[in-house]
């Protein structure tokens, strides 16, 4: 009985509800490429996966091209000619409707309230180890409540305290590069080095701790060796029992995630012990533990249990720091190959900033800088997606209603490569499109979406554009850099968007 009672399950699971969901998609006028069970289209991706690693952009600075989308998503590319940019595609049993049209998503947001969308479950289950249950993957009345809990570690007097603390890690950096230069060396593999330095300011900002902690150290450790499992393209993603094609990957991945909920634990422990008035109880483990009623460890009766008090931290401490050291790595790239704009950058940095300390101020004096912030974010924004599933239908219009459970994929690096919204310059660096318009002139304000969209958007996003101004100038105001020779282009996506080989630039002093 019990066995026949599995297979009910799995034969409906997998086969009858996707099969009503993609009828009912169907009947509102909603096509794609045709899937076969129970891979769906998956096949199609991975063969096209594996051409694009084998294959580069170009391997220096004169044939770099920004062109990325066909190569990083041929398959998306191949599916937006012949179906246009909403369509449905298949990850294993589970049908996901393609977005790259931003008027639809406007429409979309404008009909469902951000506490009223889901997470796609085939991702929060697959993710659990990395997210658990945090902001990014809840959903409901317990995301309301913990983006409330979490909304003040990032209000405006928190991120002005911050400040000091960013210039001071990121001058660290800076200062190292320096003695490294100083006694010989020139070329800097630099994605690592902003990877340890973002680290260690989320460490620091969010939690309280330094990045050289043993802890925290491991945290990063393990956080990184989780995402290469989970988002290698190998992944059977959506394929039911797919799990069981790769047992061991599947076990480590909770093994490691469990790792890192024990040494969250410990942290939080180790917080908990310290006196009440030890600051910075306003930041953001401290104000998680505020929301957990009681700071008695395993005894929390109301507001966050512990576990979520730990999703909330293993969200955050992947969020915090690997988008942000990924910005700043694609703005150094871009930057290396204009140094047109590293010498208008230095000028607005001598003219706001001058030899005085950085502020908050200044940082909001820096408009070009900005400009080309948005302009990295635009062609290499380092969350590549977002993803959504409906909750309830939604009427798009007459004819079409987006029936409830359906999963999205809202393809960003689609649009913001695509040419209709942007114009035939569309692969081109040109930060000057921002100087008028925060949208950069793209023809609908939904095509820009580097934070997301609507009441889901990141959350730190003030902080993170900070955090990349800040390392920036420091940056900036002590050498010029160009493309190393051993730089091999070539952006893959792990989650976010990053260089498959890493950043090498080779570094001239300026003092
Ligand atoms: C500056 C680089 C960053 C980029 C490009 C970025 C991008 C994004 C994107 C695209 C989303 C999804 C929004 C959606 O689904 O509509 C998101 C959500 C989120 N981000 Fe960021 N992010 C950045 C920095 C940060 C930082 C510094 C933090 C934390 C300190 C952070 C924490 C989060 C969290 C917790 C969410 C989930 C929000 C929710 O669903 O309520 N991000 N981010």
């Amino acid at each position: 009985m019990i066995l026949l009672y599995m297979c009910c399950r799995l034969f409906f699971s997998c086969w009858v509800f996707p099969m009503l969901a993609y009828r009912k998609l169907k009947k509102n006028g909603l096509h794609g490429p045709s899937p076969s069970f129970p891979f769906g289209n998956l096949s199609e991706m991975k063969k096209k996966i594996n051409i694009k690693s084998s294959s580069s952009f170009g391997s220096n600075s004169n044939i770099i091209t920004h062109d990325i989308h066909s190569t990083l998503f041929p398959y998306f590319d191949r599916w937006l000619n012949s179906h246009g940019k909403v369509f449905i595609y298949w990850l294993g049993t589970e049908p996901f409707l393609y977005i790259a049209d931003p008027a639809l998503l406007k429409k979309l947001s404008t009909e469902v309230k951000s506490k009223n969308w889901g997470k796609p479950a085939v991702f929060r289950h697959d993710r659990a180890p990395m997210f658990g249950n945090g902001l990014v993957m809840s959903e409901g009345d317990e995301w309301l409540r913990n983006r409330h809990a979490a909304t003040p570690a990032f209000k405006p007097t928190n991120l002005k305290a911050i400040v000091t603390l960013m210039v001071e890690t990121a001058t660290k950096m800076v200062d190292k590069w320096t003695t490294l230069i100083d006694s010989g060396t020139r070329e800097i593999e630099v994605e690592k080095e902003i990877k340890a330095t973002s680290g260690e300011i989320i460490a620091k900002t969010s939690f309280g701790i330094s990045y050289q902690s043993s802890r925290a150290g491991l945290v990063f450790q393990k956080l990184k060796a989780l995402q290469m499992i989970l988002f290698e393209p190998n992944h059977f993603m959506g394929v039911p029992l797919g799990r069981f094609l790769h047992p061991k990957k599947t076990l480590e991945a909770r093994r490691l995630g469990k790792q890192i909920d024990q040494l969250f634990i410990s942290i939080i422990t180790a917080r908990k012990q310290s006196s009440p008035t030890t600051p910075p109880w306003h930041d953001l483990l401290g104000l998680l533990l505020q929301e957990s009623g009681t700071r008695e460890l395993g005894s929390f009766t109301k507001g966050l249990t512990t576990q979520q008090v730990v999703d909330e931290c293993k969200t955050f401490f992947f969020g915090g720091h690997d988008t942000t050291a990924l910005a700043i790595t694609w703005a150094m790239l871009l930057l290396a190959m204009h140094p047109e704009w590293q010498n208008q950058l230095r000028k607005e940095i001598r003219e706001v900033v001058g030899d005085k300390q950085i502020d908050v101020h200044m940082l909001a004096s820096q408009k070009k800088l900005g400009w080309v912030i948005s302009e990295v974010f635009r062609l290499y924004p380092s969350a590549p997606n977002a993803q959504r599933q409906a909750r309830e239908d939604i009427q798009v219009s007459d004819k079409v209603t987006i029936p409830n459970g359906t999963n999205m994929w809202i393809d960003i690096v689609g649009m913001h490569h695509d040419p209709a919204l942007w114009g035939e310059d569309v692969n081109e660096f040109k930060p000057e499109r921002f100087k008028d318009d925060i949208h950069g002139g793209c023809k609908h304000k939904m095509g820009y979406l580097p934070f997301g969209f609507g009441g889901r958007m990141c959350i730190g996003r003030n902080l993170g554009f900070m955090e990349i101004k800040i390392v920036l100038t420091l940056i900036l105001s002590r050498f010029s850099f160009t493309i190393s020779p051993t730089y091999c282009h070539s952006p893959c996506i792990m989650l976010t968007m990053r260089p498959s080989f890493g950043l090498p630039l080779v570094f001239q002093p300026l003092y």
